[in-house]
């Protein structure tokens, strides 16, 4: 989706700081994020790619400069209206984050019933339509502790997008998932943008994903937009930064066990 945006953003991200004590995590990070379109967000380790994301939903607030979604600021939103960007915008965290407890009925049915949803029978509908999206039927009364990573991490999505949000933010979906299950990740991205016309926003390290999914890259280098531009351009470029980073990344053995 190579186009000139004249839309305004639906996430926009303006000369935003953050420190941790004395950690200067974010250190000035301005970029937008646009309706319809699947960003990656990439960069090395430590980078501040994970504490971005947090800013986009009101988890963590700038220190400095702004965030606005819908072209609002929404540092200074009460509770409640952070309730509502969070309706707005999923997140599938990094690591999964299900509760371990909880059946994975309920953990997808979390966030309807956490925002009041009492109907019973709605609620199973919901969970029942998204468990299906996600190729999880029949699975709601297993335990996260009875299923394999890559089903996890599905669940994580199905949760993240009960509530039909209009933007999706992944934090390592394909982080420790064989490239067949990983494949499965990228395609149901794929078809949530298409079909359903969601925004996602990925962080992976996963070089073949960016390629198949990213209408854009945003890569980011300690704690500030260092590129962006889309996966063609990001390939074409000299620069050793983008160079090291497409080849370390491209095409590594898979170690793990398969899903
Ligand atoms: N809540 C927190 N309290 C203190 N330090 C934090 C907190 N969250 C993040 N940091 C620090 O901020 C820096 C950036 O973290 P972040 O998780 O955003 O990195 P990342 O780019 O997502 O890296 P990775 O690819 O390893 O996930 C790290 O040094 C991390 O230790
Ligand atoms: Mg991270």
């Amino acid at each position: 989706m190579k186009k000139k945006h004249k839309d305004a953003p639906l996430i926009r991200i303006e000369n935003v700081h953050k420190s941790f004590g004395s950690h200067h995590v974010l250190k000035g990070v301005s970029t937008a994020i646009y309706r319809g379109e699947t960003v990656a967000l990439l960069g090395g380790s430590g980078g501040g790619k994970s504490v971005l994301l947090k800013h986009m939903i009101g988890l963590l607030l700038p220190d400095e400069g702004e965030v606005y979604v819908n072209e609002q600021v929404i540092s200074n939103f009460s509770e409640r209206e952070l309730g509502e960007v969070r309706q707005q915008i999923g997140m599938m965290f990094q690591g999964g984050a299900l509760f371990d407890s909880m059946s994975v009925f309920k953990n997808v049915a979390f966030p309807l019933i956490e925002r009041g949803q009492r109907d019973r029978a709605e609620v199973e509908r919901q969970v029942n339509e998204v468990l299906e999206v996600v190729r999880l039927d029949g699975m709601g009364d297993k335990m996260p502790s009875e299923i394999s990573g890559g089903m996890r991490k599905r669940v994580a999505l199905a949760r993240a997008i009960i509530d039909k949000p209009a933007c999706v933010l992944y934090d390592e979906p394909h982080a420790g998932l064989d490239p067949i299950t990983a494949d499965k990740i990228d395609h149901l991205m794929k078809n949530l943008q298409t079909e359903l016309g969601i925004t996602n926003v990925v962080i992976t390290h996963e070089m073949r994903s960016v390629f198949r999914v990213a209408d854009r890259v945003i890569f980011m280098k300690e704690g500030l937009v260092y590129f962006e531009g889309t996966p063609e351009e990001m390939k074409a470029s000299e620069d050793p930064e983008l160079v090291n980073f497409i080849e370390g990344n491209s095409g590594q053995e898979w170690e793990g066990e398969r899903v």
